[in-house]
């Protein structure tokens, strides 16, 4: 019994905090159904402003509409397997490779899992442990096997990809070399590059990743920047595009499909997207320029080859929701999201408030302490707004964020609001 209350003892820890700030224990925050835009919050209904689902898409008639139609057709559960995959999750995987003007992409069944599966297949290569048997019997990847995978890396790039190179990297040690640069820092970045180059010449496959727009600050990145750097050292450059796909653009396929250089980077580029966010549903995958290389990401991804596809029905139902995204009905719902975004941060900038960058619909307002964090956000909770909260260790100690995400419904009244409230949260707190 020892054994167990030792973990059952750090368990109580985290379940104490959790209760307290919510985050460890997910039924502390639930206030009941989700309902959009609208979140109850110990009682109170607020606007809910860390919803993702930014073009407002998941209360749409249009999008339900689709849903029931799709429903019927299809059968409501995914097929066992992934590699044994219906002809639906083939239709979508078709669709997003066209919708990304790319040869080929692959489904996975978040965004996060697309992230971890592919960095982790890129940075194990062949060396991934369900194929190790099969390559060794055959022989196969013997002139490269001994070339590392190396990724250059964005410091605000998401979790999902940190992880995943480290766990690899424990893995296969030399095998999988990592490098961080301060965040959009591409002077560094080359430095980077440039040293890696003197020690390995052409024994290395590169890969720079980056967010396109920052999960955290809003930033959007400089892509035509990058890819101009992909080129120059001859690396793949690995886009995670989750907060651009729907958001950005006359069609809303994010920052890289939309870029007036497209068609001559393209061909280094590996683009993942997100189903979760703009597009209202589940899943996410990559985009790649050739279909050597969706093979190989299949083959060497055990999550792909062990884990379910998404069932027919929403397979079809992602297909018609990214037509909808496209077409003029999208358009506007982005005009309204761009509109009111840029609105926030200016009217917060004009109060005095640091937006740490932001350029897109994430709008982050920096408080300072976190005890001052905690209560701005227990403050604008009380008053009908609720924003996400970024303490330690998501940011260093004694800083604190609240980060607004916007979706196309938020209007400029209830930003005038938000404002206010801040502004009478700094008197009280004084930060
Ligand atoms: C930049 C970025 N990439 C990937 C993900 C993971 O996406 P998903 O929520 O679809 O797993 C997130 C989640 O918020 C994100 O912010």
């Amino acid at each position: 019994m020892k054994n167990i209350s030792l973990l059952l003892q750090e368990a109580q820890e985290f379940y104490a905090m959790g209760t307290e700030f919510g985050f460890a224990n997910p039924q502390s925050m639930s206030g009941g159904d989700y309902n959009g835009k609208e979140a109850l919050v110990n009682g109170i209904k607020t606007v809910d402003m860390t919803r993702l689902d930014y073009l407002d898409l998941g209360q749409s008639p249009e999008i339900k509409g689709i849903m029931k139609g799709c429903i019927e057709r299809y059968i409501s559960c995914p097929t066992s397997q992934m590699a044994l995959k219906s002809e639906s999750t083939v239709h979508l995987e078709r669709a997003l490779a066209e919708f990304h003007g790319m040869a080929d992409s692959v489904i996975y069944l978040s965004g996060y899992c697309a992230n971890e599966s592919v960095i982790q297949a890129l940075a194990l290569r062949m060396k991934t442990s369900h194929l190790g048997p099969y390559v060794v019997e055959t022989d196969m990847g013997k002139k490269t096997r001994n070339i590392p995978t190396e990724f250059f890396v964005d410091d605000e790039t998401h979790y999902s990809i940190i992880n995943a190179i480290k766990f690899a990297k424990m893995k296969v040690k030399d095998g999988c070399l990592f490098h961080r640069f301060p965040t959009a820092d591409y002077g560094r970045l080359t430095e980077l590059l440039d040293k890696s180059k003197e020690e390995l010449g052409d024994r290395s496959i590169r890969i720079i990743v980056s967010d396109t727009i920052s999960s955290m600050s809003g930033r959007v990145y400089d892509v035509p920047a990058l890819c101009q750097i992909a080129e120059d050292y001859d690396c793949f450059l690995y886009l995670d595009e989750a907060h651009a796909i729907g958001t950005v653009g006359e069609q809303g396929r994010g920052i890289a499909s939309e870029m007036k250089d497209f068609e001559r980077y393209k061909n280094r580029l590996i683009i993942m997207g997100t189903l979760t966010k703009a597009v209202s549903q589940l899943g996410g995958y990559v985009v790649v320029p050739d279909e050597r290389l969706s093979c190989f990401l299949r083959a060497c991804s055990p999550q792909y080859i062990f884990s379910a596809p998404l069932s027919p029905w929403m397979a079809e139902a992602v297909i018609q929701i990214i037509d909808l995204i496209r077409s003029d009905y999208g358009k506007a719902k982005r005009e309204l999201l761009t509109n009111v975004s840029a609105y926030m941060r200016e009217s917060l900038q004009k109060a005095g408030f640091n937006t740490l960058g932001s350029e897109s619909q994430i709008v982050p307002v920096l408080i300072g302490k976190e005890s001052d964090g905690i209560k701005t956000k227990a403050f604008l909770e009380a008053a009908g707004f609720t924003p996400s909260l970024f303490i330690c260790p998501a940011v260093p100690k004694d800083e604190s964020i609240l980060r607004f995400s916007l979706c196309s419904d938020i209007t400029c009244q209830e930003v005038d609001s938000v404002v206010r409230l801040l502004l009478q949260a700094r008197g009280l707190y004084g930060f």
